[in-house]
This record gives C-alpha cells, structure tokens and sequence, in this order.
C-alpha cells in the first residue's frame, strides 16, 4: 500500500515524535515542541495521524466538580445548616417560632428538613439533637467539601458528592478531556523525506498555470462533505421554466408556435366554434367581457357563414341550433377563454396547408379564485392538420408529449365540446391517481367548412397550471404567483 499523503501539521507533529520515540506526549508539551499556539491544530493533526496510524491517542476524560451559584454563597456565608445549627447553640429558646422570626422563610423550610436528616429534632416545641458530635461533624465533612472545590471526582468523597448533587444550585459538573499521543511503530518507520512541509496550494491561480510551479506543487484536497452556502443566482420562475420545456418538445415534435392576441371577438372565440349563441358558459358570470372596446367589427360574409351554420347548419347536412344567430353578439368584444380561438383563426388563414402549430398561452375565466382555480391561467393548445389524421393519431401524439413530460401513463376518455367529434378528456397519472388535464377532437365539419377546409383537424386544449402542480408537487395552485422567494429559490431546476 502506498504511503498516504500527509498534511503539514501532521508531518511537523511526527517528525518531532519520531526524535523522542518513547515520549508520551501531552497537548503542551506538542505544542511546545511544534512550536504551535493552536490547541485545534495539534488535536486535528494527532487525529489524522492516529487514522493513518503512525500514532495512538489516549483520551482521558475529567469531570471536575466547581462551585455553583448557592456553593459559592454557601462558602462565604457557610452552609444552611451550620448557620442554623449555630444559632440554635446560641439561642435562649430554640423554638420554631423564633427560629422562623431569625431567618427568612426559603432559608426556614428547607433548614428544618436539613437539620432533620442529620439528627436535630423538635422535641416539645425546641430543637435538639440525640448526639451533638455528631451533628458538629457531618457539618465539618460538608464544609470541608465545599471549600476544596475546584476538585476532580475521583478526589471527593461520592457519598457526600451524591449529598450535594441532590441539593440545588450548590455544585456543578463539568467535564473535560485530556489526551496524549504516542508515536507507533510505523510511525517511528516513516521516513524523514515524507515529513518535508510542502507549501500546499489552495487556489488556482492563471500565474501557477503559466509557470512550471505546478508540476511539483502539492494540491490541498477538497473536502466535498463540508457544508456550504447554496450559491444564489438568478434563474427563471418555475412556471417560464415549465413554459420554455412544452415549447422545446412540440419544436422537436416539428410544431410552429403560435402566438396571438387575447382580446377577442366571441366570434372567433365561440361562433367559430359553434358553440350556440345561448350556451351557458357564454354568459357575463363566466366570461369576461370588455367595456372598451366592447364590439369589434367582423366580416358580412363570415357573419353570414356562422349564421348559417347556427341556424340550420349550411351546406354541412348539421341542422344546426336553430333560432335566429345575432351579429351583435357575435362582434362583442372580451378575453379569449380558450386558446382554440387562435387556432381555428390560424386555419381560416391558411384553409388549405398542412400544419402542426402549438400554442401556450393566457386565458381568462371569471373563476373564483381557490386551491385549484385562477381567473387567469395558461393553455397548451395545438393543431394537426393532415389528409388522414385521425383519432389514433390525436390520442399518439398527446401520449408522446406528455411521456416527454416524465408522464408515461396517458388515457383518453370520451367527452363533449360543441366544436369536435368525436370529443376526449386526456388523463395522466400521478401518484396512482388519474388526474384529468385537458380535452381534445376532431374538428366538426361545422366548424372546418365555413372556413374552406376540407383536411381534417386534430385539436386539443390542456391545462398548463395543472400540469405545474403535477410537476412541481404543488396542492395549491396560487403558490405559483404569490412571489414567495424562499419557495421560489429551493424549486427544481426543471
Ligand atoms: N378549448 C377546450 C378547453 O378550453 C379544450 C379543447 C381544445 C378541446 C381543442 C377540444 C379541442 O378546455
């Protein structure tokens, strides 16, 4: 086995062993001899050489026994029970009453429990002891003990140790250790050349580089179990990491991004969709409707085309929704609530191109703000268009996404939404439990052929929040927009 490489410390510490080989050393003596005024550097140094075993350590515990706070009133004043002891040889009558009258009331309690226990009773009302000599003497041992102190323990008495252990405040214990050191055989064995103190290097500098310094320079090692301060840089908010990671693995899927304009028209952002002018989540109490501007003009003729479709279904074979489409209610102006609304704007466009186009973006609902609820929050959209696409394809390519998530567990099932048939619910599991994230389709021919396409369409719609809490391992969804730093900083880098 080859030598180990020592540290300075260690090597001036055995070489001034290895001159008095049979000498065992203490801490003073080293430090002495090493010519050291750190206590710290001559123990570190005698530990790592007692691992390498060039020396062995004796360690000599010490418990020393030191006055406390009522020991050093007791060694000036005498103990409790001398002063009443004393005072009851000097009293006219020693009675309770008197004695009570003579010292204050936490001296007069405990004192005749004290007294008590060393042979001093009431006899008829006055204190008295069955043998006085007695008394004299126990009281001599224990203030003898209390004015040897500081002592070590093996240098008292453990009965009377045990006596003041028990009595609040009069002793104290502490404890030290004493070591010594002795050099081994190996230690003895090691060579002079191994114990050269070397100038150790502790920082790489572009100079050491630049010379020919550190071909014989000793390197000091790092200690990579140490703690350190976790390095605070700057890094991006979780929800733009998660934002940066679904754009990277549509891009590799061959998708464009699409980025769009959230003020709408609830034309585009329902009509368009056939969703009937009179569908419930059209209302003022989940949309949010603008004041300014709060109509937006829209083409006579793409007016014409969705009331068409509403009304009796055009030239699809639909029969529509019936009643009479309002133009008005067409151009009101409002925050989109889905991105398909750019989307299906995209493929009126561009009616005739194949295409795969992603989106991730802002919407807006009038939600009450809960755990699981923003009025504002982010969408995944995207869009396939290709002769053949179909059904297999929608629910393989929802499945590649989220298995480049780190989700590969994906299901479909069957859903509704006005625009698409047939329509699915996309669940992923997470922790054994399915947890639903988005929906998806096919284009209903309502929706592509007032806008000239005849390819078909694949859509779908997830949520990117929901998709934040799986990732992050959050149960409250606000916690990804209230600021909170300290949570902020200790996120994954994702
Ligand atoms: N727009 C739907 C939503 O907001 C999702 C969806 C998009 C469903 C595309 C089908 C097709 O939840």
């Amino acid at each position: 086995m080859e030598a180990p490489i020592l540290l300075n410390p260690e090597r001036r510490m055995l070489s001034v062993m290895q001159q008095q080989p049979s000498m065992e050393w203490s801490l003073e003596s080293l430090l002495s001899a090493c010519n050291w005024t750190d206590q710290a550097v001559a123990v570190g140094a005698g530990h790592g050489l007692t691992n390498h075993g060039y020396v062995t350590t004796t360690e000599d515990v010490t418990r020393s026994v030191n006055l406390a706070k009522e020991g050093i009133k007791a060694s000036d004043n005498g103990l409790l029970e001398m002063r009443l002891w004393n005072w009851i040889k000097a009293a006219d009558k020693a009675t309770m009453a008197n004695l009570q009258a003579s010292f204050e009331r936490h001296e007069a309690g405990p004192g005749v429990g004290l007294l008590k226990r060393i042979g001093v009773h009431l006899v008829d009302g006055i204190f008295l002891a069955d043998n006085p000599e007695q008394v004299e003497g126990i009281i001599q041992q224990r203030t003898a003990f209390i004015e040897s102190l500081p002592r070590t323990t093996e240098e008292l008495s453990s009965e009377l140790l045990d006596h003041f252990k028990s009595r609040r405040g009069l002793i104290e214990i502490s404890e030290s250790t004493t070591r010594t050191w002795s050099i081994t055989e190996a230690g003895s064995a090691l060579g002079q050349d191994q114990l050269i103190e070397k100038q150790a290097i502790a920082e790489i500098t572009a100079e050491l580089l630049q010379s020919d310094a550190w071909k014989d320079a000793e390197f000091r090692a790092f200690d990579v179990t140490l703690e350190s301060a976790t390095p605070r840089t700057g890094r991006s908010h979780p929800m733009q990491a998660l934002i940066e990671r679904v754009r990277a693995i549509f891009l590799e899927m061959g998708f464009s991004e699409l980025v769009d304009d959230y003020v709408q028209t609830a034309g585009w952002n329902m009509d368009a969709l056939f969703i009937p002018q009179d569908h419930p989540a059209r209302e003022m109490q989940d949309t949010f409707y603008l004041d300014s501007p709060a109509s937006i003009p829209l083409p006579e003729d793409l007016v014409k085309a969705w009331g068409d479709i509403h009304e009796h279904g055009g030239e699809t074979g639909s029969v529509g929704w019936g009643g009479a489409f309002s133009k008005s209610t067409s151009e009101k102006g409002l925050l989109r609530t889905h991105t398909t609304v750019n989307t299906i704007q995209y493929l009126a466009q561009n009616p005739n191109e194949a295409c795969r186009v992603f989106s991730v973006d802002r919407v807006f609902r009038k939600e009450a703000i809960d755990r699981t609820h923003l009025p504002e929050f982010h969408q995944i959209e995207g869009i396939i268009m290709e002769e053949g696409a179909n059904l297999q394809m929608l629910v393989t390519t929802l499945k590649t996404f989220y298995a480049k998530m780190g989700y590969p567990e994906v299901r479909v099932r069957p859903a509704y939404f006005p625009y698409t048939e047939p329509s699915l619910e996309i669940e992923v599991k997470w922790r054994g439990k399915w947890l639903e994230l988005g929906g998806a389709g096919i284009f209903r021919p309502e929706v592509t052929e007032p806008l000239g396409i005849s390819t078909p369409v694949l859509a779908w719609g997830m949520g990117l929040e929901r998709l934040a809490m799986l990732v992050l391992g959050l149960d409250d969804i606000r916690q990804l927009y209230i600021s909170d730093l300290e949570w902020l900083r200790n996120q994954p880098i994702l």
